[in-house]
């Protein structure tokens, strides 16, 4: 997820659970293609990350393939090709959520990158623009093109992200097709997950993990202080992967998310959203109550 499935935050849900399957953040393939250095250190992972789907999008079907071979080279497990995205400026530039509306393209890219890699390659959509009349034939068009996957977030283009998600089309589509259908939207735990699992492959949780990688465990901590070694844990690799600096500016809504639940946050949270070092973290948890 953009701004959040970093490295370091992908290695503390391993360490929380090392069975789950992460992804990058949705990394441009036109950016790779051009060696973008930004770009490219979004795809940096450890092997601790592994299995590790490398999020790839854009529009350009020779782009797709070239940054689907950069992939495969880095050592990924497979490659996941964005269907989805809504945001206004990724649709406006054909990207994203644009595919899902344009089948034909989705389905040439799809095809050129399956033919290009030796990974498995999915597709991670939406349920379609307002419903999800379409979602079945889209899907089968995917798995025809040779998609080794499809994961639906069960909100349609229109939806926020705070609506609650509709997993019957995706139950639905589960149903026409061979290939793993993976569902997503609104998952609150590992349990909420399995709740709604019925007849998929698996599920994704996104928001849910925000501030809280224990929502992939059954073995909740107990209290706020057996919870404050993963959250440091979470600074320093931060740190070490990005630098003091840099670390400092993107740990702040991290941790604003691990406190939101703990008596008197607000005070807590105007304190984390100004941290300028990895002392000063360390400094300011010392201080949280010991619930
Ligand atoms: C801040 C944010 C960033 C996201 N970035 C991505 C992304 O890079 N790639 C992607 O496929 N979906 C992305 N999504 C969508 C989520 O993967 C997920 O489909 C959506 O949030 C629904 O799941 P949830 O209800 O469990 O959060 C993002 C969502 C949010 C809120």
């Amino acid at each position: 997820m953009e701004g959040y499935t970093d490295s370091a935050f992908r290695q503390i849900c391993k360490l929380i659970n090392p069975n789950i399957i992460t992804y990058t953040e949705f990394t441009s393939s036109d950016g790779l293609v051009f060696n973008a250095k930004t770009v490219q250190k979004k795809l940096v992972f450890s092997l601790s990350e592994r299995p590790i789907l490398a999020q790839i999008f854009g529009k350009n079907i020779p782009h797709f393939i070239d940054a689907a071979k950069r992939c495969q080279d880095m050592g990924f497990t497979g490659i996941d090709l964005n269907m989805g995205c809504p945001d206004k400026k990724v649709v406006r530039s054909e990207h994203g959520f644009a595919l899902r509306q344009k089948p034909e393209l989705a389905c040439k890219i799809i095809e050129a990158v399956a033919n290009a890699v030796d990974l498995p390659v999915s597709v991670k959509t939406r349920l379609g623009f307002k419903d999800a009349f379409d979602l079945n034939s889209f899907g089968k068009s995917v798995e025809s093109a040779g998609a080794d996957m499809i994961c639906i977030h069960g909100r349609t283009f229109v939806e926020p992200y705070n609506c609650p998600a509709n997993w019957n089309p995706i139950y639905e589509l589960k149903q026409v097709l061979s290939i793993p259908v993976l569902g997503n939207g609104g998952v609150t735990s590992l349990s909420d997950g399995l709740s709604k699992l019925n007849n998929l492959d698996g599920f994704l949780i996104g928001q849910a993990s925000f501030g809280n990688p224990w929502c992939f465990t059954h073995n909740l901590p107990e209290q706020l202080s057996h919870k404050l070694p993963i959250i440091l844990r979470h600074a320093e690799l931060l740190v070490s992967d990005k630098g003091e600096e840099r670390a400092c500016l993107e740990i702040r809504k991290h941790l604003v998310q691990y406190v939101k639940n703990i008596p008197n946050a607000r005070a807590y949270r105007s304190q984390l959203v100004h941290v300028q070092s990895l002392t000063e973290i360390k400094q300011v948890l010392e201080t949280l109550p010991t619930l």
